[in-house]
């Protein structure tokens, strides 16, 4: 579709389906398309609803909200939330007072400069209540747009936003402008949801790249997770000639907290000594495959090494170690990569033995 298509499939589908009665789309001024957009950068219509009508009657006017006793304006906003917004919202109506003339300018970088709005909320007050082409980017249309263009990369990148502000510049019409903004907030709101849009119903339809693609989830891309830092460490699947095991029980607090493991070697050289230490003869040793364990704050890749112990192991009874009869396993916590290597080494075992 081209902008001309897009915008007026948009207003159509507004005429037929668009929220035109809120308080706020009544007796439209600045003053009150301003105050219902900073209670809705936050809360829900339904919300919102409850405070408005109260506010504008206890303030009606932008001069009433910048004369008011700061403590009038908290007590309006009692229950909405994040009071920086109350607070930002009546210092922006005293610089509207003492430099604008009470009135609110309709260049959307004068609207930016003053507290608590930004580009988006600057560009909901100028279409709305003014008239003027101003686009808007507020999450819900970020969505719509995102999708619309099958838009790759986070959003939350300066290089991504510019490409969406740029599409929204692109669709926002000459004509019609507050009906449109109107309609993009409400179809993200309603058809094009975060998990499930209603594309079946939706005036966009015919030109939206996700739906085309059939990944309307995908968009907008989700901030990527950082990636965890990694450790390493080397375990050793120490095997009596029993087909016992050598474990540990780990402290009870910290990582797998009071679980059985294997012992956990920085290199390959403290294997001798860590033997050494526990009197322990050491045959065949081969590496079996490695594996990955994720925890919330790190990765860490294990290498596991399948090694025979020789001859006698009954010295190695100190507390907190165990030799674990993977014939029939005692009954106690694993940690779970423990598991799987014991599972393995069990399998190596048995494919070893003679026949
Ligand atoms: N959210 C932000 N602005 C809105 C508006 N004007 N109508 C409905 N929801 C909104
Ligand atoms: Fe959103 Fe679906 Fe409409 Fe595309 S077609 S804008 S995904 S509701």
């Amino acid at each position: 579709m081209n902008p001309e298509q897009f915008s007026s499939a948009v207003l159509d589908w507004y005429d037929r389906h668009g929220r035109k009665d809120l308080p706020w789309q009544h007796n439209i001024s600045p003053y009150r398309v301003w105050v219902s957009e900073i209670m809705l950068q936050q809360t829900q219509v339904s919300t919102v609803l409850g405070y408005f009508d109260r506010f504008m009657t206890a303030l009606p006017t932008i001069k009433a909200l910048a004369e008011a006793p700061e403590d009038e304006v908290l007590h309006l906003w009692t229950g909405l939330g994040y009071y920086t917004r109350a607070r930002n919202l009546q210092k922006t109506a005293q610089i509207v007072m003492a430099q604008h003339g009470g009135e609110f300018p309709r260049d959307v970088e004068q609207l930016t400069a003053l507290p608590g709005i930004g580009r988006s909320t600057a560009g909901a007050i100028a279409s709305l209540s003014m008239g003027v082409r101003a686009p808007i980017l507020d999450g819900n249309v970020k969505r719509v747009l995102a999708r619309y263009v099958a838009q790759e990369g986070y959003p939350g990148e300066p290089k991504v936003a510019k490409q969406l502000w740029d599409v929204a510049e692109r669709f926002t019409p000459h004509q019609r402008v507050n009906n449109y903004t109107q309609a993009m907030m409400d179809l993200g709101a309603t058809l094009c949801t975060r998990s499930k849009p209603s594309c079946l119903l939706c005036p966009l339809q015919s030109g939206c790249q996700a739906h085309m693609l059939g990944l309307e989830i995908r968009y907008p891309i989700a901030k990527p997770r950082k990636a965890l830092p990694q450790k390493h460490t080397l375990m050793p699947i120490l095997a009596n000639r029993d087909g016992d095991i050598l474990l540990y029980r780990r402290p009870s607090t910290g990582l797998w907290g009071g679980l059985w493991s294997l012992p956990e070697l920085s290199e390959s050289a403290a294997l001798d000594t860590f033997a050494a230490q526990r009197g322990l003869t050491l045959g065949s040793r081969r590496e079996l495959a490695g594996i990955t364990h994720t925890f919330s704050h790190f990765q860490l890749a294990i290498e596991p090494w399948l090694i025979q112990v020789e001859g006698n192991t009954h010295g190695v009874a100190e507390a907190d170690w165990l030799w674990y009869n993977l014939a029939t396993p005692p009954r106690l916590g694993l940690a779970a990569p423990v598991k799987k290597l014991l599972k393995r080494a069990a399998d190596e075992l048995k494919a070893g033995e003679p026949t």
